[in-house]
């Protein structure tokens, strides 16, 4: 493997056995390959090539990301590069699902005192259920009944070889870097309830425990087999979470019950119609004072036609539907429409510098110009005391 540490242990996480391993050490080698050495070529097909070529049958350069588009479809390296592209993000998943199915021996768990609460009427919002989003076999809500963790074994795993190990040992990069930085930019704000929306096995959810120690820990999310391995995953990690499963757009608890709510890297897979309604249900949880906090992908950078052409692919071939949309929705207009004033509306970005600390990638320098647009964003509010 190319990063310097291996995800870390836990009671439910399955790793599978050494054969397992060495095709989820190939899988994990040939994403690398993919996105450190074949993605930056592309720039330099585009520069030499595949522009020019434009500029001929079109008689001017390509200008938009959709004109980059068009010219780059035209060429076989680019098209080369997509199918490897696919192929190492199918490969991902498909190394990871074996040692999942054939079913580790559940482990037992000391008590952390967490809890789980499912919901088996819930029916899941359609933007999640009709995709597999970025292609994860089954997408989130796959369930197979009572005692069924499979979704969240194989996300668990299958995400932190997705991610080249960037989010660290624990998977909880993001979480670590949205409570920190809270902690630093609120230095006043304790919040004695924390509700982390969107949760999944609850990577980020954890995080907060080492920042806010005495908070109560919330998480909600629409799949149950994410949530069942969530849940013991926290147990067994000692980490007291109240799991729940639910609609975040519909969340079921009563009106102002936490402190801070939360969520990391979940708006960008929703709706443009859901966004709005979950911001609008995170203001009506929030206590008098409370803060919502959502870190996610960056903006596009408009201003160049090629990164933002390069960033759109995770839609085109990646199975996002609404990153694109996204990327360009203005977040603190939608927060104003959920309630929040706009003075108590902040937008930052936490910098490529800053996510990529533990990379142990030599191509980071290389790929400098891309890596200054890949921080996170990140939207803050609070609810006027
Ligand atoms: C990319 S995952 C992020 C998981 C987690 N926040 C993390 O940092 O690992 C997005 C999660 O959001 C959940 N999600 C999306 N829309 C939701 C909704 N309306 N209600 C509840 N969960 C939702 C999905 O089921 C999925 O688990």
């Amino acid at each position: 493997m190319k990063n310097i540490v291996d995800q870390a242990d836990h009671a439910a996480l399955v790793k599978g056995s050494h054969d397992d391993r060495a095709a989820q050490d190939f899988a994990f080698t040939l994403r690398n390959h993919v996105t450190g050495e074949l993605m930056p070529a592309n720039r330099t097909v585009f520069d030499r090539r595949a522009a020019t070529a434009y500029a001929r049958q079109a008689g001017k350069a390509p200008a938009t990301p959709a004109e980059v588009r068009r010219a780059m479809s035209a060429d076989s390296w680019y098209k080369f590069y997509l199918s490897a592209r696919r192929t190492s993000q199918e490969l991902i998943w498909s190394s990871v699902i074996p040692a999942v199915e054939r079913g580790a021996a559940a482990a037992r768990v000391k008590a952390a005192g967490g809890s789980l609460n499912l919901d088996p009427d819930l029916v899941p919002p359609r933007y999640i259920s009709a995709i597999d989003i970025h292609c994860m076999p089954g997408g989130y809500c796959a369930d197979r009944g009572p005692g069924d963790e499979a979704a969240g074994a194989v996300y668990d795993r299958g995400v932190y070889l997705y991610m080249s190990g960037l989010m660290g040992p624990m998977n909880d990069g993001v979480g670590q870097l949205a409570a920190r930085w809270l902690k630093a930019r609120l230095p006043d704000f304790a919040p004695a309830s924390i509700l982390d929306v969107g949760c999944g096995v609850g990577h980020a959810t954890l995080a907060y425990h080492g920042v806010y120690p005495d908070a109560a820990l919330h998480g909600l999310d629409c799949g149950a087999a994410l949530l069942r391995y969530g849940h013991r995953r926290a147990e067994s990690l000692g980490v007291s979470v109240h799991f729940a499963q639910g609609d975040a757009e519909q969340a079921p608890y009563p009106d102002a019950s936490f402190d801070l709510v939360t969520s990391h890297i979940v708006l960008h897979e929703t709706s443009t119609r859901a966004l709005p309604a979950i911001l609008k249900d995170n203001f009506r949880l929030l206590k008098p004072g409370g803060v919502m906090l959502h870190i996610d992908q960056p903006r596009f950078d408009d201003s160049d036609p090629y990164a933002t052409f390069l960033q759109e692919n995770e839609t085109w071939y990646n199975n996002e539907p609404f990153w694109r949309q996204y990327r360009r929705i203005d977040l603190a207009e939608v927060a104003q429409i959920a309630g929040f004033a706009a003075a108590d509306i902040q937008l930052d970005v936490l910098t490529a510098a800053v996510v990529q600390q533990s990379q142990n990638n030599q191509r980071v320098s290389a790929m400098s110009e891309t890596a200054k647009k890949r921080g996170f964003s990140i939207l803050l509010a609070r609810k006027p005391a």
